[in-house]
């Protein structure tokens, strides 16, 4: 882990092409997962690989406030005991999730069918955050909640005494809200159904599984995914190796596409396929990219992956049934677009506008503020790059936004002019040694 103090109005510059072999960080949302089915599971649960970000300690803290035990030993192992189902135990006080929306929806899923209260807060950017889409279906299990207007944090919720289990149509393609149900169900009794339009990520099927649950997945005939799990359930502890985040290496493997020359891999990446997306896209914009090692490890798919820099990038039309397996790769993907040739077209991106900020504005503004040539509207965005990356001379305000910062930041590598990022801060949340890595691959960092 980095220890660095946060670096405010900063800039980077590639010295030449990006070479070697990195290994970056645990995958977030397995991270939070392996921690929430640990600290809830009978027995002993054994995590290698765990991210130590800031979103990832805030769900080891509330879990602990909840009675779970949950440490981090000398050989970098975190160990959990957990309280087993329907036994969570009431917070004293309130629970601050941080910068942490995957916090924040997935653990008010498991005290939602607990008989306990709290209450959780968080910081400018999460208290802004739409919780009705949580709050909906976990009052239909019999959990009561009260929130500031619009369904924002602060939020205290009274989970419910004599929890129902229910059938719950997403509204939009959430994991998150997916996830919040399914950990509501493991104590109702009965069935449990969450049906999906559009597949999101799986990780908590999977690693409901890997805790030995019995969770079924059909496709239905329209092609809706159903999710069913029975419940009472009792987890059982486990071990669990996390891969490195398809979202990190994601900041990786642009810069090494846009500066020439580069080589890099990165091993033991997550290659769920409900992760995978922005791969794909940069695949047909002409990418050189190649996986090796292809294996299974705890249930998901991983591999290495080798990048190879500095060919032509062209514009591409994204479909749009692939946005949820690249939802939060849009901001490091329009850096790509800016630089590569001719129109990279991005549709279905409302959700973009909930998350740590809204990502379609501050993507867009930031861009232009840089001189790149784009078009929004209401859920999308049309990128027309010229083959080379725009002029850069901005000053990008990242609204605490760490996926705001490290695209930006990747931009900034190779335009003529610096692109100055306000603070480095929020990349702590996701990705604690980002400017670490960024620097053993040559890259040099200047104040403002
Ligand atoms: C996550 C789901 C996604 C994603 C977030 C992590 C998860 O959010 O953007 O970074 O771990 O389940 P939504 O469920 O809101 O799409």
């Amino acid at each position: 882990m980095s220890h660095h103090q946060p670096i405010r109005a900063f800039s980077a510059r590639a010295k030449g092409s990006l070479r070697g072999t990195i290994r970056i960080p645990g995958d977030k949302s397995i991270s939070h997962r392996a921690l929430m089915f640990g600290g809830l599971a009978k027995g002993e649960t054994i995590i290698s690989g765990l991210l130590e970000g800031e979103d990832v300690l805030c769900t080891a803290a509330a879990l602990q406030a909840m009675g779970a035990k949950i440490g981090r030993g000398e050989d970098g192992l975190w160990r959990c005991f957990g309280v087993g189902t329907g036994c969570l135990k009431e917070p004293e006080d309130v629970l601050d999730m941080g910068n942490s929306g995957t916090s924040t929806r997935l653990l008010a899923g498991l005290i939602a069918a607990h008989p306990i209260h709290a209450v959780m807060t968080g910081d400018r950017s999460l208290r802004k955050r739409p919780m009705k889409r949580i709050m909906d279906p976990l009052s239909r299990i019999g959990a009561t909640f009260s929130s500031r207007d619009g369904g924002r944090l602060p939020m205290a919720i009274a989970g419910a005494r004599d929890p129902k289990a229910i059938t719950y149509e997403l509204p939009v393609a959430s994991a998150q809200v997916k996830s919040a149900v399914l950990l509501a169900g493991l104590n109702c009794p009965g069935e449990t159904v969450v049906i999906e339009p559009r597949a999101t990520r799986d990780h908590t099927e999977r690693m409901l599984r890997h805790f030995g649950a019995q969770v079924r997945t059909e496709t239905a005939s329209d092609g809706r995914k159903h999710i069913t799990l029975s419940g009472p359930q009792q987890l059982q502890g486990c071990a669990i190796d996390v891969p490195s985040d398809p979202s990190s290496a994601a900041f990786f493997i642009v810069a090494a596409l846009l500066c020439p020359g580069s080589d890099l891999r990165m091993q033991n990446i997550c290659l769920n396929p409900t992760r995978t997306g922005l791969i794909d896209t940069l695949l047909e914009m002409g990418a050189d990219m190649t996986i090796e090692n292809r294996r299974d490890a705890a249930g998901e798919p991983v591999g290495d992956l080798l990048v190879r820099g500095g060919g032509p990038l062209k514009g591409i039309r994204v479909p749009e049934e692939r946005v949820p397996s690249m939802i939060d790769e849009f901001p490091v993907l329009a850096m790509a677009a800016a630089c590569a040739e001719g129109e990279t077209e991005m549709r279905g991106l409302g959700e973009l506008r909930v998350k740590e900020s809204d990502r379609l504005a501050v993507v867009a503004d930031g861009l232009a503020a840089c001189g790149a040539d784009l078009e929004t509207g209401e859920d999308w965005m049309i990128v027309r790059g010229k083959g080379r990356p725009p002029r850069g001379g901005a000053e990008i305000d990242t609204h605490l936004d760490h996926r705001i910062a490290m695209s930006f930041f990747v931009l900034g590598l190779v335009t003529s002019d610096p692109v100055v990022i306000d603070d480095s801060a929020p990349i702590r949340t996701s990705f604690p040694n980002f400017l670490d890595l960024m620097a053993e691959l040559g890259v040099e960092v200047f104040q403002k």
